[in-house]
């Protein structure tokens, strides 16, 4: 059957084992609802009929009052039919979470899904319908999920022309030309995906941002779409333009200490929330590749997001101020800047403030070493920003399954509290009573299949599981997303799992193995340019980063170079500092290795560093090969999609290998290993 992908992991098709389809209509025969009517609970009633008739074929019977035949009952806030342990463990929900359990109502085998609030009705009538489309049984069930972190948006980079930066979708997908009167549906299925695995968050504009989006004509569109939102438990956030008061405001300052740019900010705060009740709060890109911030007119980071908070806290909003900020102030390493702009106003951010902080301290690359802001701001939240996106990752051409890459981060021991203090830890655990938060550059545009990539899909879909509880692995959300999307077939599931997990490996191999960074082509970022030396600023050339030369290859962060060693804590700033105990993934971001040092396989640099290479390009003719092997077990219009990109990466992997090998072997002077065949 032909699929475009546009469904996502909703797909709700029949459930083709006839055994189980009836099984799970015989448990789930009746429904009720203790739950009031609100549009929230409406939204999650009607993902609820609508998967059980795809899926099923089947439409149960509602009935009004839990009780005799009830089998499948949700419950708001407790029920009288439920024990009291079980009405009290629904009730410790919070705002978000649920419950899942069978129990034995009138000698019958039930299904409660409860939940103390909307939201937690709505995200479990979604786990429930995630066991039905991967096949689970609902015999014994007993789950009880809150999520980990409070704020878990994507963030769309996406402008007012419909262009999205760094977008490889498609245009934005948000009509602005047609809204606020034409609700396109598209709206709906979006906060639909979203609300499956727990995104409560979108920023729909760019962090570079234009200031009309808070003029009245575009806050009319806004709200708008806000209201989609809402009934899917998503707030709306916006990309505050640090200017905007002399842009749309007629003043001839924004510094954040003029009492009259305040009031300017106070009266845009008031009027968006008269548009949007609920509306979440901004984002902020200040002081950053050219954006306007505090610093233009002396003043901190801090001063400009604290007179925001300021607004916005009568109304509950929030501020994510992003610590993406680099220059040539530190011309010797980018890789520094943010912690020494921000590390020393740690403790002086207001509690509706939360540092965003990229994963890595130089660019969503294939593979860095976690940001060292993390466990650094002891005083002040900080949420990751993770780029969905593939920026530096092939686009939308390659496949690259990036849950591996996120899980690397949070995992990563930071040490700020000794052992344990990982990055997932970290940024749970609320700090001043913050809201805590995870964000995700969106990779969603209009194509078909939204992400680009059918595979793209699964990014997005593992950035919000994961985001929801970072603690799941990789393997898990790959699998349930391909059983989602594609097929439960186990002979499917099995090999394109792990085709899936190794991808981003696969990719940091053809790209940028041992901690080489930043190589790929300047400006576009696709496709390698190790070479560029022309471009105005040091740090925007490649040559900066791998700096190869005849001694060998890597930039030098120890105390003997620039020291970016120092911002991590101890014991792993000392293992850092020197070779013999980093990581060998990270060598080469931390260490300028001789081309002829050996390795802990007693391989030299260069060998490895070509073997990688090769390893990469050949690990690619592999996935095309897994991906053979499963024709005919998934629909052929994906299949062949799929085919034909995987065919174009394995073309560009081995294009990336023969430019970085040819290019630094005019450094290293070696031959290539023995077995190993120049490239053309
Ligand atoms: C990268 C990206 C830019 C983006 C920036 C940011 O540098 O290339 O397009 O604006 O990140 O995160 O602000």
């Amino acid at each position: 059957k032909a699929d475009n992908g546009y469904r996502l992991w909703l797909r709700y098709d029949h459930i083709d084992n006839a055994t189980l389809a009836r099984q799970y209509r015989q448990q789930l025969a009746s429904v009720t609802y203790e739950t009031g009517n609100s549009p929230i609970i409406q939204a999650a009633q009607k993902e609820l009929r609508n998967a059980l008739q795809g899926l099923l074929n089947y439409n149960p019977a509602f009935v009004n009052a839990p009780g005799k035949g009830s089998t499948l009952i949700f419950v708001k806030n407790g029920s009288k039919q439920l024990s009291p342990a079980l009405n009290k463990l629904i009730n410790n929900t919070g705002n978000e979470g649920y419950v899942i359990k069978t129990i034995s109502l009138n000698n019958a085998p039930c299904l409660v899904v409860g939940a103390a609030n909307d939201k937690g009705i709505l995200y479990g009538t979604f786990h429930l319908l995630r066991l039905l489309q991967t096949h689970q049984s609902l015999t014994n069930i007993n789950i009880v999920e809150s999520p980990k972190t409070q704020v878990r948006i994507l963030n769309h980079w996406d402008n007012l022309d419909r262009t999205v930066e760094r977008g490889y979708a498609g245009f934005s997908i948000w009509n602005w030309h047609k809204l606020p009167g034409y609700i396109d549906p598209r709206y709906i299925d979006y906060a639909r995906a979203n609300a499956s695995i727990g995104v409560n968050g979108a920023v729909i504009n760019n962090v570079n941002a234009n200031s009309l989006i808070l003029t009245a004509d575009y806050l009319r569109k806004t709200a708008a779409l806000a209201g989609v939102f809402r009934r899917y438990g998503i707030k709306l956030y916006l990309s505050a333009k640090f200017s905007a008061p002399i842009e749309i405001g007629g003043l001839k300052t924004a510094d954040p200490l003029d009492p009259a740019v305040k009031q300017w900010w106070q009266q845009k705060a008031d009027e968006i929330y008269r548009y949007i009740p609920d509306f979440g709060g901004f984002l902020v890109k200040a002081n950053s590749e050219g954006q306007p911030g505090p610093q233009n007119y002396g003043r901190t980071h801090a001063d400009g997001a604290n007179m925001l908070a300021d607004v916005l806290k009568p109304h509950g909003g929030i501020v994510m101020w992003r610590a993406f900020v680099y220059d040539d102030k530190t011309p010797d390493d980018r890789a520094k800047q943010a912690y020494n702009e921000f590390k020393p106003l740690d403790g002086k951010f207001r509690s509706n403030v939360i540092i965003q902080v990229k994963n890595g301290a130089i660019d969503f690359q294939p593979r860095e070493p976690f940001h060292p802001l993390f466990g650094a701001m002891k005083k002040t939240q900080i949420m990751p920003e993770f780029q969905i996106t593939q920026e530096y990752l092939g686009f939308s051409t390659h496949l690259v399954y990036l849950a591996t890459l996120f899980k690397e981060c949070f995992d990563a021991n930071t040490y700020s509290e000794g052992r344990g203090s990982t990055v997932a830890k970290i940024i749970s655990s609320p700090v001043n009573n913050s809201l805590t938060g995870i964000a995700g550059v969106a990779n969603i545009g209009t194509d078909i299949n939204w992400c680009g990539h059918p595979f793209a899909q699964a990014n997005w879909y593992a950035f919000g599981r994961l985001a929801w509880n970072p603690d799941q692995s990789a393997a898990a959300i790959a699998q349930d997303w391909l059983k989602m999307t594609f097929s439960n077939q186990a002979d499917f599931v099995k090999p394109i799992t792990s085709m899936m997990l190794s991808s981003r490996e696969t990719t940091v191999n053809y790209m940028t193995p041992l901690g080489l960074h930043h190589i790929m082509g300047t400006h576009a970022h696709y496709g390698p340019a190790p070479w560029v030396n022309n471009l105005s600023r040091a740090d925007w050339n490649p040559v900066y980063y791998h700096k190869a030369d005849s001694a060998g290859i890597g930039f030098d962060r120890t105390a003997t170079g620039s020291n970016a060693v120092a911002q991590y804590y101890p014991p792993l700033r000392d293992s850092l500092n020197k070779v013999e105990t980093t990581p060998e993934k990270y060598l080469l971001w931390f260490h300028h290795v001789g081309w002829n040092s050996r390795l802990k396989n007693g391989e030299t640099l260069w060998n490895e560093l070509v073997k990688h290479y090769y390893k990469g390009a050949a690990d690619v003719a592999g996935m095309q090969k897994t991906w053979a092997s499963v024709k005919g077990k998934v629909d052929s219009t994906r299949y062949h999609e799929v085919e034909q990109l995987l065919a174009i990466q394995a073309g560009e992997a081995a294009w990336w290998r023969n430019a970085c090998v040819l290019y630094f072997q005019t450094f290293s002077k070696l031959p290539l290993p023995a077995g190993y065949t120049k490239p053309d």
